[in-house]
C-alpha cells in the first residue's frame, strides 16, 4: 500500500503539534518536514529544533527533506534531532557519498531528491546506497505549486532501475500531489506520496477520508 507523508510546510505553525497528532491518528505513515535555507531554495523554513520537538509528538516516520546547500555540516544535528529518514539534493554538496555514509552509519535511512532539472543519469551511481529517492514534481521551494507531469517518467525509470538491479529504495513523489495525479504516481511505481497543500488546506475532520482516497 502506498504511504502518505503529509508535508507540514502547509501547516499553521501555531497549530503544528495538533496537526501532526491529527495526521498521525488519521493514518499518515510519515511526516514530511521541508528544511529550506534561503540559499539552495528561495525560501526559509525550519531547523533541527522542529524535528526534535515533533519527535516528542509522534512515533511516525520523520521524513526530513533537506533543501539546503551545503549539506554536510548540518547532517549530525538532523540525525541527533530524531530524524528517521534524511533526504538531500546531491548536487548541493561536493561529496554526496560521504553524506549518505554519515546518515547510514547512524542507522537511519538515507535518501536523495531529484530536482526537476537534474537527470537520473547524473546521479544513478548513488542509487545502490540509498533507501529513498524523492522525485520532485515541482521546483523545490514552495508548497501549492502545480504538479509537473513531465517528471513522471523519472518515477517509472526509477522503478525499472530498481527491479533490474535489485535495489531496495522507496520511490517518493513530492510536489503538487492531489487526487488527480496520485494514481498516476502509484501506477508508475511510487511508494510514498508527500502531500502538502492538497491535504492540509482541508478540514481536519476530512483527513482520514482524503488520506485514504489518495492511496
Ligand atoms: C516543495 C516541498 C514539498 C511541498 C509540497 O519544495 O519539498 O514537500 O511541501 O507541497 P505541495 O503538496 O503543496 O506541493
Ligand atoms: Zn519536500
Amino acid at each position: 500500500m502506498i504511504k502518505i507523508s503529509p508535508s507540514i510546510l502547509s501547516a499553521d505553525i501555531l497549530k503544528l503539534e495538533e496537526e501532526v497528532r491529527c495526521l498521525d491518528l488519521n493514518g499518515a505513515e510519515y511526516i514530511h518536514i521541508d528544511i529550506m535555507d534561503g540559499h539552495y531554495v528561495p525560501n526559509i523554513t525550519f531547523g533541527p529544533n522542529i524535528v526534535k520537538s515533533l519527535r516528542k509528538v509522534t512515533s511516525k516516520i520523520l521524513d526530513v527533506h533537506l533543501m539546503i546547500k551545503p549539506v554536510k555540516q548540518y547532517i549530525k544535528e538532523f540525525i541527533d534531532s530524531g530524524s528517521d529518514i534524511i533526504t538531500f539534493h546531491p548536487e548541493a554538496d561536493d561529496n554526496p557519498e560521504e553524506i549518505i555514509k554519515m546518515i547510514s552509519d547512524s542507522e537511519i535511512k538515507a535518501g536523495i531528491a531529484i530536482h526537476p532539472e537534474v537527470n537520473i543519469a547524473d546521479i544513478d551511481h548513488l542509487f545502490s546506497k540509498v533507501q529513498q529517492i524523492i522525485v520532485m514534481t515541482v521546483t523545490p521551494g514552495f508548497g501549492g505549486q502545480k504538479f509537473m507531469h513531465d517528471q513522471v517518467q523519472k518515477i517509472k525509470d526509477l522503478d525499472e532501475i530498481r527491479k533490474n538491479n535489485n535495489y531496495n529504495y522507496e520511490i517518493a513523489v513530492d510536489g503538487g500531489v492531489n487526487n488527480e495525479n496520485a494514481k498516476i504516481c502509484k501506477d508508475n511505481g511510487a511508494d510514498v506520496l508527500a502531500v502538502g497543500s492538497y491535504l492540509l488546506s482541508q478540514n481536519q475532520k476530512n483527513y482520514n477520508e482524503i488520506i485514504n482516497s489518495l492511496r
